[in-house]
Parts: structure tokens; sequence; C-alpha cells
């Protein structure tokens, strides 16, 4: 089960776990590209169930799961990777209704989630969650408030509930990826090159400055960590907020 799957990290996760043969269960509010990916897949051979809902609506999606379960009998893995991140812009100058916002997509999102996804996991005795936080969800980011809070909120979350559920075959951790090539991260550099009145490119090297790599990441390098953390295999991991970042935090 994957949110957000219409997007960067979305796209590049679903046609990853579909290669490693997994029955997926996809939702976007963005339902033309949702179900192109859908298409695609089915195409090339996956079993896709794939809905529109909004990930902050807990009736569609209380839903989805159930749809998900009739369809497939089974709920192994979820990521919860839906989210926003608004232009920079100084805390000063953040509306409340833009952090409620935020908050409400990025990290609301993850709560209503994993109150749905866990009871089929836990009945089974078996599941791993991922919840899509941030390198803002270790470390603050400037210009970023309410987009560095949400991302925090989804780390606490993860921790949360991976105590709670620890002792029942269900592991839950977070990924915390810095700045990749996605439409997000697009958004975030194009606003911030008009606001600069600069080359794109320059905005670009103020990114990867930082960044030991010297690079952002690709959408397929976030989805192979997205992979190996639901893994069965690594059995012993829970809890964890895991950066996925060129050596951003080191
Ligand atoms: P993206 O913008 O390419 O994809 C996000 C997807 O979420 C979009 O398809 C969008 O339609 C969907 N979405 C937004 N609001 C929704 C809602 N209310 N209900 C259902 N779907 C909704 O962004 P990207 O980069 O793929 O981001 C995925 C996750 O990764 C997000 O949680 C983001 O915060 C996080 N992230 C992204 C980074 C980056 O640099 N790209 C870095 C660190 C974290």
């Amino acid at each position: 089960m994957l949110t957000g799957a219409a997007g960067g990290f979305g796209q590049a996760a679903a046609r990853r776990f579909a290669a490693e043969g997994a029955r997926l269960v996809l939702s976007d509010m963005a339902e033309v590209p949702l179900m192109a990916l859908a298409s695609a897949l089915s195409e090339a051979g996956a079993e896709v169930l794939a809905e529109p809902l909004d990930v902050t609506d807990e009736a569609q999606v209380a839903a989805h799961v159930t749809g998900g379960l009739s369809r497939f009998h089974r709920l192994d893995v979820a990521v919860n990777n839906a989210g926003i991140a608004p232009p920079l812009v100084p805390l000063t100058a953040t509306e409340a209704e833009t952090f409620d916002r935020v908050m409400a997509i990025n990290a609301r999102s993850v709560f209503l989630g994993m109150k749905h996804q866990l009871p089929p996991m836990l009945a089974a005795g078996r599941g791993a969650i991922l919840n899509v936080a941030s390198a803002a969800g270790l470390v603050g980011a400037g210009q970023m408030a309410a987009y560095a809070a949400s991302k925090h909120a989804v780390v606490g979350l993860t921790r949360a509930a991976a105590d709670e559920v620890a002792r029942r075959g269900v592991r839950v951790n977070a990924i915390c990826p810095s700045f990749a090539a996605t439409p997000l991260y697009d958004g975030i550099a194009d606003a911030l090159s008009g606001q600069r009145a600069e080359p794109r490119g320059n905005t670009d090297a103020r990114f990867t400055r930082r960044i030991p790599m010297g690079r952002i990441a690709s959408p397929d390098e976030v989805a192979e960590a997205m992979l190996w953390l639901t893994d069965p295999a690594n059995s012993f991991m829970t809890g964890q907020a895991v950066a996925v970042d060129g050596g951003l935090s080191a």
C-alpha cells in the first residue's frame, strides 16, 4: 500500500516494488497520473488496485485499506509517502492556514494511515510500515518551519507506533531523505529561483553545496532504501528515522 503514488518518490517506489513481484494498492489525490501509472504497471504484468483519495480524509483512508484487503486479502507493507512542501518562507511570514494544511497533509495523514493499516497487520502478526519523513524531520530547516514541524511529527508518530507494536510482529520506521529530483523539489527550487531572480542552476547549486555527495538524490535511490526498510528480512529494525541524504546529516 503506497500513498502519493503519482509523485516522484511514489512512481519510483511503485515500479521498484512491482519489480519485486509485489501486488500494489496505490493512491494519490492526482487521479490522472495515478491511473496512468496503474495502467502502465498492469500492462507490465503487475496486479494493481489504484484509487484516488485525499490522505487527510479518515473515511477515505479507512475505505482504501478495506478495499485493498478485499482485493488482496493481506497487507504486508504500507508506505505513507504523500506530502507537500510549500515555497521557502520565513516563519514570521508563514500563514497559520499554511501551517495547518502542511501539518494535515504531511503528519495527520500518517496518523490516519497507521490507525487503519495497523489493525490488519496486527491481526496477521506481521507487517512493515514506512513513513516518509525528511532530513527536515531530523534537523531544523530555516524557511521551512511548517514542513520541518510536520516531518518531526512524522518521526514522533513513527517512534510511538513502533514502540506500541514492537512485540506483535509489526515494524514501523521512517525514511528521511534530503532533496531529491521530484516535482516537489522542482516547486521549491523554481519558487526560490523566482524570489531571488537568479537562474535555476544557481538555486540548485545552493542545495547541492550542503550535501557531501555534491548532488541531490534520484527518486530511484530513495525507492531502493524504501524496499530495504520494508523487507521482512530486515527484521530487527524498528522505530528508526533513517537518513538517506548523501551524507548531509553526517
Ligand atoms: P511529489 O510532489 O512528487 O509527490 C507527492 C504526491 O503526493 C503527489 O503525487 C501529490 O498529488 C500527492 N498528494 C499531495 N497531497 C495529497 C493528499 N492530500 N492526498 C493524497 N495525495 C496527496 O513529491 P515527492 O518528492 O515524491 O515527495 C514524496 C514524499 O517525500 C513527501 O512526503 C515529501 O515531503 C517527502 N520528501 C521529499 C523530498 C524531495 O526532495 N523530493 C525530500 C524529503 C522528503
